[in-house]
C-alpha cells in the first residue's frame, strides 16, 4: 500500500510517499518550515501545501508532537495550545481533503524502527527516544507499543524537566558542546534505565546521525544505538500507522471504524 507519511516537527514538516510493505520512500521527500505560531489553521495550510506538492489524494498518516488519543490531541508542549482537545485526524482530513490518521510522532518513529530498523526482531523492552525540539519516547514490550508515554516530560533528580534539559533545542539554544550535552542526555537515559530496564535504547531525530560525537558520554548498561532510518523514521512510521488503521477498518470488525471511536470520544 502507498501512503503519504508526514512528520510534523518543531522546525520542519516533512513528507514522502511510502510503500508500507518495505518502508521505502517512493517519492521525493519534501520539507516545509513549520509555521509560527503553529496553530491548527497554519499547520493545516502547510499540510495542504505538502499534499498538493506531492499531487496526492490518497490516504495520509501523520506523526504529530502531542499525545494523541483516538485522533484527539491531548497535550501541546511545543505547539499552539489551541490543539488541546482538537480531533486532529478529522480536522486535517477536512483541511487536506484526504483520509488522515494521526498518532504521536515518537510512537510512529518507534513503529518504523521496530518494523524496519534497529528494533527489528528485538524482543523484550525497547525504548525509542527521539531528540528534537522536544524529547519524544516510544516504549515497546515484545513488539507491542504502549502509546503516548510522554517520558520527555519527567523531572530529573536535578529538579529539571528532561525535555528542557537534554533536547536538541536546548543544545542549540545554550550552544552546548557535544560532550556537555552528551552528559545531560546520559543523565536522562540512566534515569530511564533505572525506571524501565529496557533491553535496547534507540535514539532517533537529528542527533541520531551524530551519535559518534557523544557516544563516550553514554554510560548506560543498556545498549544505545542510532535509529537505522535516522530522521526518516517519523514519515515511514506515520505511513505504517495509517496503513494498519486502514487494514483494521476494512477487516473483520470493520463496522467499528476508528473515526466512529473518535466521534464518541468528543
Ligand atoms: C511532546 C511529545 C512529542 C515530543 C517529540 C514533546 O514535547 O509532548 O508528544 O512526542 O515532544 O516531538
Amino acid at each position: 500500500m502507498q501512503i503519504l507519511g508526514i512528520d510534523v516537527g518543531g522546525t520542519g514538516i516533512k513528507g514522502a510517499i511510502i510503500e508500507t510493505s518495505t518502508g521505502e520512500l517512493v517519492s521525493e521527500r519534501l520539507r516545509i518550515v513549520t509555521p509560527s505560531p503553529a496553530t491548527p489553521e497554519s499547520i493545516g495550510i502547510t499540510l495542504k501545501e505538502l499534499v498538493e506538492r506531492h499531487g496526492w489524494s490518497g490516504p495520509i498518516g501523520i506523526g504529530f508532537p502531542a499525545a494523541i488519543q483516538h485522533g484527539i490531541a491531548r497535550t501541546a508542549a511545543n505547539i499552539d495550545p489551541a490543539f488541546i482537545g482538537l480531533p486532529v485526524a478529522d480536522y486535517f482530513s477536512i483541511q487536506t481533503g484526504c483520509s488522515v490518521q494521526v498518532a504521536n510522532d515518537a510512537d510512529v518513529a518507534g513503529l518504523a524502527e521496530m518494523r524496519f530498523g534497529a528494533g527489528q526482531d528485538v524482543s523484550g523492552v525497547v525504548l525509542i527516544v527521539t531528540i528534537g525540539t522536544g524529547l519524544g519516547t516510544a516504549l515497546f514490550s515484545d513488539g507491542q507499543l504502549l502509546p503516548n508515554t510522554e517520558l520527555g516530560h519527567i523531572f530529573l533528580d536535578n529538579g529539571l524537566e528532561a525535555e528542557r534539559y537534554a533536547s536538541e533545542a536546548v543544545r542549540d539554544a545554550q550552544q552546548l558542546k557535544w560532550k556537555d550535552w552528551g552528559d545531560r542526555l546520559n543523565h536522562y537515559l540512566i534515569t530511564m534505565e533505572n525506571l524501565f530496564w529496557p533491553d535496547l535504547i534507540i535514539l532517533g531525530g537529528g542527533a541520531s546521525k551524530k551519535l559518534h560525537k557523544f557516544a563516550p558520554q553514554i554510560t548506560t548498561q543498556t545498549p544505545v544505538v542510532p535509529a537505522r532510518l535516522l530522521n526518516q523514521a517519523g514519515m515511514v512510521g506515520a505511513a505504517l500507522f495509517a496503513g494498519e488503521k486502514l487494514k483494521s477498518a476494512s477487516g473483520p470488525g470493520a463496522d467499528i471504524h476508528p473515526s466512529h471511536l473518535e466521534r464518541s470520544d468528543r
